[in-house]
């Protein structure tokens, strides 16, 4: 298969080369010249649909250290505004001989629809509240460097699950390596298919946080609501935001991650997500290097 669409896709073996891919990455892009020479011949089109500061930067990074030729097209600024439709718009950038996209879109299912419609691989960087791949690998990749394998690890997820991709694709990849999935956060924010999907369900953040070894705090998705699913921010962080107190007062420590962006004092607050126990940063330090390897082993298939 030439395309990352989804986690749903791989298998544990396809994860752990990815693994292997990015260590070697993340070995080149700390030394003094970051860059390999290796995708000179391939060219890259960055396409977003919707907003992101994280994932658009760090793939256009992962591809020039690569030595990929890059394009950047935000559809806020595009043609897509005069009523271009998405499969018009890939075509006429492909013919531009680009070899490979990565699409952000706020719709479930566009990178797989567009897979079936134009020729060129195809990476999802997010696609609405269905899956969101490289930074489940890249979250996957920290616990791995954390705390040695992810395999064993009890990992809860807790927040806006019913409106996150990172969740679903997180559920995915976390299962697929042996580690333990729980979801925590309010009934109105849990999705009603999450019992097909193998993992606990918690709505005591509390009795989550002593069960786990590290927690993924999400983002409340407001921009995908269209009705309050909760009664109002301030419950919402009293009863699902992480603060120190709360950290200290358990047994053991935890590794606090999120994907970002951060709203502090909602989910989080600062002197969490400041600490030594939060590995935010690192997350997105290892997103360049997991992605340079997807588009690596992409790339290698369609040079084949
Ligand atoms: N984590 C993440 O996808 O962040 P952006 O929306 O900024 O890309």
């Amino acid at each position: 298969v030439n395309h990352l669409l989804g986690i749903k896709y791989l298998n544990e073996k396809d994860i752990e080369l990815i693994f292997e891919t990015a260590d070697h990455f993340k070995e080149v892009i700390n030394r003094p010249i970051k860059k390999v020479p290796s995708l000179r011949d391939i060219t890259i089109a960055n396409l977003f649909f919707e907003n992101s500061t994280r994932t658009k930067l760090s793939f256009e990074l992962a591809e020039k250290r690569l030595s990929a030729d890059v394009i950047n097209f935000s559809s806020g600024q595009s043609s897509v505004k005069k009523g271009e439709t998405l499969v018009d718009t890939v075509n006429n950038i492909l013919s531009m001989k680009v070899d490979m996209v990565v699409m952000r879109h706020p719709n479930p299912g566009a990178g797989v629809f567009l897979s079936k419609h134009v020729d060129a691989s195809i990476i999802n960087a997010g696609d609405g509240a269905h899956e969101h791949p490289t930074q489940a690998l890249l979250d996957s990749y920290s616990i791995r460097e954390k705390l040695g394998e992810v395999k064993g690890k009890k990992v809860v997820i807790v927040g806006d699950i019913l409106h996150s991709r990172v969740a679903l694709s997180n559920i995915f990849a976390l299962q697929l390596q042996g580690a333990e999935v729980m979801v925590c956060g309010p009934k109105t924010l849990i999705p009603k298919y999450i019992d097909k999907l193998g993992v606990k369900v918690e709505t005591n953040l509390l009795k989550a946080l002593n069960w786990c070894n590290v927690a993924n705090m999400l983002r409340v998705q407001n921009e995908r609501m269209d009705i309050s699913y909760f009664p109002s921010t301030r419950e919402y962080t009293q009863q699902y935001g992480v603060n120190k107190e709360l950290l200290d007062n358990l047994d053991k420590e935890i590794t606090i991650m999120h994907p970002g962006p951060i709203n502090r004092g909602v989910e989080i607050t600062s002197d969490v997500a400041d600490s030594k126990q939060a590995i935010i940063l690192d997350q997105v330090q290892n997103g360049v290097a997991v992605r340079m390897a997807v588009i690596y082993l992409l790339a290698s298939k369609i040079k084949q």
